[in-house]
């Protein structure tokens, strides 16, 4: 994945909090006793914007810009990639990096569902990933309720009609791998879309485990839980 990259923008409050690292109250109380200059003027206003051509000085000394991270996750069960439910934690609370916290995922797992999860503070580089644009294949391994169906390859192939929607999925790859396993590739991210789409074949999934996202596979040995950085390589996707 081939990005043009803006220069960096945030609010000072924020910079000086991921580039020094402080938590915002101890940045708060820095910015009200004038320890913090932009381009040599003090500067109180915590909210006020910076970008990589200003030099943000904390006690005299020059910050560096934040440098963005980029994690693979092997995503355990009863863990979330959003934050919106608060019955169970959050992938990013595995990272245990004063960077973690403000790592966001790049595409979400339902809470049941295990494997490969991208993690990034990034937003261009996700939203790039996971642009309906970019129709980037990801891949799973399911566990099926029933047998599969003689006829499955060719229906995930020709499209489903999923219950609620009024458009046909895009061609999808099935390869049967047992009477009730199957390895899925699919190029949108619709809501539930996995299991929706054997819903619509009237089977239903038991284990879903991604496996990969685009070029992007996860690493045989990241164990349920465990983490690691990707290399520029993967990066790049
Ligand atoms: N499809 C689903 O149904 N669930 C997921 O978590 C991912 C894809």
């Amino acid at each position: 994945m081939k990005l043009i990259t803006s220069p960096q923008i945030m609010r000072l409050d924020r910079f000086v909090s991921h580039s020094a690292p402080l938590s915002r109250s101890q940045v708060k109380r820095l910015l009200h006793a004038d320890q913090i200059d932009i381009d040599g003027v003090i500067e109180r206003d915590p909210g006020v914007m910076v970008s990589e051509d200003n030099k943000v000085s904390l006690q005299g000394k020059i910050l560096c810009w934040p440098r963005p991270h980029y994690v693979m996750l092997n995503k355990p069960a009863d863990y979330i990639c959003s934050t919106e439910d608060a019955g169970y934690p959050v992938v990013s609370s595995l990272i245990e990096q004063p960077w973690g916290a403000a790592l966001h995922s790049a595409g979400r797992l339902d809470v049941d569902t295990t494997g490969l999860v991208l993690l990034t503070s990034d937003g261009d580089w996700s939203h790039a990933l996971t642009s309906p644009r970019r129709s980037c294949l990801k891949t799973y391994l399911v566990g099926l309720k029933h047998p599969l169906s003689v006829d499955i390859t060719q229906r995930f192939a020709e499209g489903l009609m999923l219950n609620g929607e009024n458009k046909l999925t895009l061609p999808a790859q099935l390869v049967v791998l047992g009477t009730h396993t199957a390895r899925v590739s699919v190029q949108e991210g619709r809501y539930h879309q996995v299991k929706r789409m054997f819903a619509a074949c009237s089977n239903r999934v038991l284990t879903l485990h991604r496996e990969s996202i685009g070029n992007i596979t996860l690493d045989p040995e990241l164990l349920p839980g465990a983490w690691r950085e990707l290399t520029p390589t993967e990066v790049e996707n």
